[in-house]
């Protein structure tokens, strides 16, 4: 058997696998459908202070090898979360992020320390968001916004920070950098790409608020580059994400620096898609005489 452990920051995982944040809800469906126990993290749907019920319209549409997404951080709020999803996810043997978005960063800082007060592992700070009009991704455009936010949130709290960059950053490698130098544990990358998709008919956008984020197999070369860019420029571990949907594309991440990944999309497309990649990964560890993921981590 192979060791699929990985050590991100001060977090042990039992492997690899994360499960991506808005694909997997609070982990209860799943629950049902399999023993969600066997993955190494779950990643929550990105919560913010209040509640939101998200955008109007369309909101998801399929594209050739991906989605497009306008859900617009529809969530119960940090309150309710406590309440209601965390006892769930705290019986659990998995490492447990809590994805926070927000308006404005007194947004952000409030959620992330009330969150900071419960049992949770990681605290993953959303600042790449495309699908909402206020906050969001707009925090994650800029070198200074980073900074700003980053800062932030490091203030407020002492649980192990992990900061979700957004591909559509002026300058993915800057914005990492920033993050390193404010405190932050880790790095996930990438949130969706921003873009669009027009019904012809109606002459207008499939979504409400205009553009959403692409997501799937078709943006796995731009995370790829990004994620190898990344850890080429800072010693902070990276969980990489997008467009994961084998455990060929798991063993790519890692060879380009990743120390874990997220799977998103694809557990739309089969639900119990982790535990295929996990039986893959680890034949494939088994074949090359591979002991641990270290052994092929950021060879490229
Ligand atoms: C329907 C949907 C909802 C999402 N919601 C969130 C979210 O709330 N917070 C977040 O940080 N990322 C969110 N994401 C982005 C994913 O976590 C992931 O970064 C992105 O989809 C790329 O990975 P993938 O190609 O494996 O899906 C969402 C993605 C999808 C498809």
């Amino acid at each position: 058997m192979a060791n699929l452990k990985v050590q991100f920051g001060s977090i042990t995982m039992k492997n690899p696998l994360v499960m991506a944040s808005g694909t997997f809800g609070f982990g209860k469906e799943y629950g049902q459908l399999y023993d969600i126990e066997r993955l190494g993290g779950i990643a929550t749907k990105g919560l913010t202070l209040e509640k939101r019920s998200g955008n109007t319209g369309m909101r998801i549409w399929e594209t050739p090898s991906g989605i497009l997404n306008s859900v617009g951080l529809e969530n119960p709020g940090v309150e309710a979360f406590i309440k209601e999803e965390l006892p769930y996810l705290n019986n659990l043997n998995v490492v447990k992020l809590v994805n926070i978005g927000g308006k404005t960063l007194q947004d952000y800082v409030d959620a992330i320390a009330m969150v900071s007060k419960e049992k949770a592992d990681m605290i993953e700070l959303n600042i790449s968001c495309p699908n909402v009009k206020e906050g969001g991704m707009a925090f994650g455009i800029t070198a200074d916004s980073t900074r700003r936010i980053v800062r932030a949130a490091r203030n407020a709290t002492q649980l192990p920070l992990v900061v979700k960059l957004s591909p559509n950053a002026e300058d993915i490698v800057k914005a990492a950098v920033v993050c390193q130098e404010e405190g932050a544990d880790g790095i996930t990358l990438i949130n969706t790409v921003k873009a669009m998709a027009i019904d012809i008919d109606k002459r207008k956008s499939i979504f409400d608020n205009m553009y959403a984020g692409l997501s799937g197999p078709a943006i796995k070369p731009i995370a790829l580059r990004m994620v190898h860019e990344v850890c080429k420029n800072v010693s902070i571990p990276v969980m990489g994400v997008g467009g994961i949907t084998t455990w060929k594309d798991v063993v790519e991440f890692i060879m380009v620096g990743a120390t874990c990944v997220q799977i998103g999309t694809a557990n739309f497309i089969k639900s119990t898609i982790p535990l295929d990649i996990l039986e893959g990964l680890e034949a494939y560890m088994v074949q090359e005489g591979i002991n641990s993921l270290e052994e092929i981590r950021g060879i490229i």
